[in-house]
């Protein structure tokens, strides 16, 4: 008779996997983030990189509030989306450096960071409220809120100066 593996692991270590992801990934863009201000022609991106940065080492400090909640260490995991979404980035600093179009690529590559941690912080959150680690969903929520402005933040300026600069180019 033919057996099937069947996984013994449930949503709790679905949980702590993705934990693992996205400690993985913000501390990748807490690295990226003072070299994408650095690249930044416009004084309103840089600041909205380095506002961001501050922040960033927030996310990581709650993550690791998180881990504590469950018992667990503070480990990463390698994840392979942040390492190709940072990837795609640092192609647009080499590939447009010195060009107009500079900046509305370093927004549009910062959007796609903030687009995947509002969706890993939106599952972790709804899997932390099923598994009822409250003090996790509390932590969880400040960050999302936190991705959620800052997405807003970078959409105001690409509406603004820096996709009309681009333009004009
Ligand atoms: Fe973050
Ligand atoms: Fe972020």
């Amino acid at each position: 008779m033919a057996t099937t593996k069947v996984s013994s692991k449930g949503l709790n270590d679905l949980f702590h996997d993705t934990l693992k992801d996205i400690y993985f990934a913000e501390k990748k863009t807490l690295a990226t983030l003072p070299k994408m201000a650095k690249a930044a022609q416009s004084s309103e991106l840089k600041a909205a990189f380095e506002k961001h940065r501050g922040q960033t080492e927030e996310h990581v400090t709650r993550l690791e509030g998180v881990f504590e909640a469950m018992g667990k260490k503070p480990v990463g995991k390698t994840c392979a989306a942040i390492m190709g979404i940072t990837e795609e980035g640092a192609e647009i600093m080499e590939e447009y450096k010195g060009s107009p179009s500079l900046d509305a690529g370093l927004l549009a590559a910062a959007q796609t960071v903030e687009h995947y941690e509002i969706s890993r912080y939106g599952t972790l959150r709804t899997w932390a409220s099923e598994l009822g680690l409250t003090e996790a969903v509390n932590l969880l929520d400040l960050t999302l809120a936190e991705e959620k402005e800052t997405d807003a933040a970078l959409t105001e300026l690409a509406e603004s100066a820096v996709n009309v600069a681009a333009e004009a180019a």
